[in-house]
Formats: structure tokens, C-alpha cells, sequence
């Protein structure tokens, strides 16, 4: 290979042929969704090895390499892929990743990559705006307005969780920065806040015990008339309340916290309200589902993943601050934010960022907007939250099966429930369904009892599809209460 432009012609017509052909197969869903070999075998079909000792990598090879690669992976566009909330992603943000990786711009600063960074500020500003938070006319008004809000794109959500709890801790512990972290910091939230959580507390030196848990009903969504106790019991204890975290939604269940009750608290105690709406926030987009998050605009904080709800290859996560000068605090302890310098052109968002080296992050989501319109992708967030509730109908009406809520987002929990309930049980049926590798989905607990989960990212999945799960999963359960 000469690394010139002729090979990136060559090599990248055959890959494309390739994944063009990829595409099409795993969209017609007649394969199975995922074929899973152990690490050895992959290795040897992939001839590591080999490569590493000799390199020369051609056009011929790469079509091997490349096919070889293809069939060991999870079939994201199969219809059958109903796993996790990681997105289907659009053809265009797979061709803004090629882009990328042949130009390789780390916009963080301008002049390393000038349309990825007024790229990134555009679809900033545009989902700043979808949460009330952007003063300008239109998306492309760079101009920093006293009461706009600012953010910046990371890779990936629980990079703009542990933004977004440093950034409340510059708020109520200035002095953290150079002093380390005051040990009496506690924050408010479920215990169905996303992982990431904690271990941004924990990295912050807080330590998870630092989390109070604030009560929830039998779903798991929080109960807000309790935030006032556990907060004046904090106080009376000495501690100070960094934080109050809601989900929008949760992971597990995909329901929705009270936005609007949550925050009215915190902005009449003045603390610091985070909305994880790494999955959900994309209903802001649809005129139908955008009453789930109400309220939302009285938070301090948002992270809202691009590479979940918005059709966007990972990763692309946004961290939305309602005031844009959270961004020059967050990560230095006297910041200033200045993104325009009149002297310079453009503006580095590397203060502000964890990320030094940084992809274009923001040219992914924006291929997709180019695509689709952002009617195209309501419409997208809308279809997929209907059919998932049409899915629950025809899964509660099955004797076999029933589900412990109605979904609010594309997010279905269910069990099996013929032989009674037993977690072993469906988490057997959901490993035996990975291993056949004809359908994917997932499975979650919900107060310790474990339910079979699906979350539906891919509008080419249909009611048959169910139809062909909850029988196969039928047979699966007789086959392995006989074994
Ligand atoms: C509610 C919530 N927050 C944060 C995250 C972490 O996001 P990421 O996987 O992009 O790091 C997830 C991931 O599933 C999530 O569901």
C-alpha cells in the first residue's frame, strides 16, 4: 500500500461494496443477528497475526479482512436487534465517521479543524434551543448572548455525567479545584441513576456513598415529596447538597422521573439540578412525546447522547449547561469563558472540555440532521415509541407473558411467566436467545425481580418480529425445563 490517494479510492470502493452488501443482508433480517466465536477463533479468521508480522494490506486483502470482520459482529440494522440503547446508526453519520477518519481534525482548537468546531457549536446551539436555553435567532448565531446557555460535545455520556457533576461541584465548592473536594458533599438521586454517576462522584474523590438515595415507587421512578426530608436531614447532618439527579429516563425501565416537581425543588433550595437524559432527551424533538419532560428546563445541567435517540454512530454526547459561563468554571476554578476572542478567529473549546484530542463529533449528528431533517428524526423518536407500545400490547396479551408497566419510551421490560416466576430462569432464556444469536435483546431487575428487555431503536422492527420472539422464547423455555 502507497498510503495515497489511489489506495484510499481502491481500498475504500471495496469496503464500501462490502458494507453495502452488509447493509442490505442485515436489513432483510434473514441471517442470524449475531454469530458469536470465541477471541481465538476471531483472531485466526482475522489472521492477526499474520498481519502484524507482515503488513501489505491490498485491495484483494481488505475485501477478506473486511468480510471476515463483518461476520463476527452484532447486527445492529437487523430487525432482530432489540438490545441495548446504543443507535442504528444512519448511513450519513457513518459516512461523516469516514470523513473524520481520513482528514483526522481535533476541533478542539479552531484552527485544528474549523468546520468540525462551528459544526459542533451549530448542533450545540440547536439542542440547546430544543431545551429553551438558546437566545440567538437561529442555530448558526455564534454570538454570546448574557443569557444563553453553552455546552460542548464529549464522547460519550457518562464523560458529560462527570462534566456536568464537576461543573456542580465548581458551583458549590469553588475552591475543590485547587483544595480537592470538601468531604461533606453528598448528591440527591434514585438508585436507578446510570453507574456513570457514581463513578464520576467516586473519580471526584466523593465516593458513591456520597449518594443519597431518594425514594422511588414500585418502577423505580422517584418520588419527589421526599427530597425535602432527605435534604433538611443532610443539612442537620452537616453535609451540603452538591446535586439533585433525575433520569429522563432510566435505563432500566426507560420511564421517566418528574421533571418539573424535581426542579421546582431545587431551584426554590437552590441546588444544582442535573437531568440525565442520556436515552430520553430526544423526545424533546417530537411535539407528541415531549410532555415526558416537562420541567426540564428548569435543570442546571443536561447530557443528552446523540448516539442513543439520534441515529448517530458512537459516540456523540452532548453536555447542555443553562448558563454558558457553567463552561468556563467547570474545569479550572477562576475560568473565564470566552469562546470568541475578538482578535482570534473562531473559538477553541479545549478550557472547556476533559477531552483534549477531540473527533468531530458534532459533523456525525449533523450528517444525520442533513439526512433526515429534524422532523425526520421526531418522527424517528415518535415511531419507535409507539411501536414499542404496541409491542407491550401484544406481549401482555400472550398467557405467557406479561409486562409490569407500560413503556413511556421504547424501552419493554417482560417475563416469562408459565413456569412462575424465577429469575435464573429468564436470564437462562435470555443467554440461550444470545447463543442461537437469531434474536438480541436484553434483560434487566426491577426490586430483584429479573425481566427479559427490549429496546427498540430500529423502525424495521415489527410486530412480527415480536410475534417470532415471543415464540421462539416459548420453545426455549419447554426445551430448557425439560433438560
Ligand atoms: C441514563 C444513562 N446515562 C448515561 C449513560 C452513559 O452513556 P455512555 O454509554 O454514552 O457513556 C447511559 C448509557 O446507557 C444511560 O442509559
Amino acid at each position: 500500500m502507497k498510503n495515497n490517494s489511489e489506495d484510499l479510492k481502491t481500498i475504500s470502493n471495496v469496503v464500501t461494496d462490502t458494507l453495502a452488501e452488509y447493509l442490505s443482508i442485515s436489513q432483510k433480517g434473514d441471517e442470524k443477528v449475531l454469530n458469536q466465536q470465541s477471541p481465538e477463533l476471531i483472531a485466526k479468521d482475522l489472521r492477526l497475526e499474520y498481519w502484524l508480522k507482515e503488513g501489505g494490506l491490498n485491495a484483494e486483502s481488505a475485501k477478506d479482512l473486511v468480510k471476515n470482520y463483518l461476520a463476527n459482529t452484532q447486527h445492529m440494522h437487523h430487525p432482530h436487534y432489540i438490545g441495548h440503547q446504543v443507535a442504528v446508526p444512519h448511513v450519513a453519520s457513518g459516512i461523516a465517521d469516514y470523513i473524520h477518519g481520513v482528514i483526522n481534525n481535533p476541533m478542539s482548537i479552531y484552527e485544528m479543524g474549523p468546520a468540525a468546531a462551528t459544526t459542533e457549536r451549530f448542533v450545540v446551539n440547536w439542542m440547546l434551543s430544543k431545551i429553551g436555553w438558546f437566545k440567538g435567532k437561529q442555530a448558526s448565531d455564534f454570538s454570546q448572548i448574557e443569557d444563553d446557555g453553552g455546552g460542548i460535545l464529549t464522547h460519550g455520556g457518562s464523560i458529560a455525567n462527570l462534566t456536568a457533576m464537576s461543573a456542580a461541584r465548581a458551583a458549590v465548592a469553588p475552591d475543590s479545584w485547587t483544595h480537592g473536594t470538601p468531604n461533606n458533599l453528598v448528591v440527591l438521586a434514585s438508585d436507578e441513576a446510570h453507574y456513570s454517576i457514581a463513578r464520576a462522584l467516586s473519580i471526584m474523590g466523593m465516593g458513591q456513598k456520597c449518594i443519597i438515595p431518594i425514594k422511588t415507587d414500585d418502577l423505580k421512578v422517584m418520588q419527589p415529596e421526599y427530597l425535602q426530608n432527605a435534604y433538611d436531614k443532610a443539612k442537620s447532618q452537616g453535609k451540603k447538597v452538591m446535586a439533585v439527579i433525575a433520569n429522563a429516563c432510566t435505563t432500566a425501565t426507560g420511564l421517566y422521573d418528574p421533571l418539573e416537581a424535581i426542579g421546582k425543588f431545587c431551584n426554590d433550595n437552590k441546588i444544582w439540578f442535573h437531568v440525565d437524559g442520556a436515552h430520553g432527551a430526544s423526545a424533546l424533538l417530537s411535539n407528541k412525546e415531549k410532555h415526558l419532560l416537562k420541567g426540564i428546563e428548569l435543570a442546571d445541567s443536561v447530557i443528552w447522547d446523540a448516539h442513543k435517540m439520534l441515529r448517530t454512530s458512537s459516540l456523540c454526547a452532548a453536555v447542555l449547561f443553562k448558563d454558558f459561563k457553567t463552561l468556563g468554571t467547570t474545569f479550572q476554578q477562576k475560568g473565564s469563558y470566552l469562546f470568541h476572542n475578538k482578535e482570534d478567529i473562531g473559538f477553541d473549546s479545549l478550557p472547556y472540555t476533559l477531552e483534549c484530542t477531540k473527533a468531530g463529533l458534532g459533523t456525525k449528528l449533523f450528517w444525520v440532521l442533513a439526512a433526515e431533517g429534524e422532523k425526520g428524526l421526531a418522527k424517528y423518536v415518535e415511531d419507535t415509541y409507539k411501536a414499542t407500545k404496541e409491542f407491550h400490547d401484544i406481549i401482555n396479551k400472550h398467557p405467557h407473558f406479561s409486562c409490569p408497566f407500560k413503556p413511556e419510551s421504547n424501552i419493554l421490560c417482560f417475563e416469562y411467566k408459565e413456569f412462575g416466576r424465577d429469575n435464573d430462569f429468564q436470564l437462562a432464556i435470555r443467554n440461550t436467545l444470545t447463543q442461537q444469536g437469531k434474536f438480541y435483546i436484553t434483560s434487566t431487575e426491577i426490586n430483584d425481580v429479573r425481566y427479559l428487555r427490549l429496546t427498540v431503536m430500529n423502525t424495521l422492527t415489527q410486530k412480527t418480529h415480536i410475534e417470532g420472539l415471543l415464540d421462539e422464547i416459548v420453545k426455549v423455555a419447554h426445551r430448557l425445563k425439560q433438560s
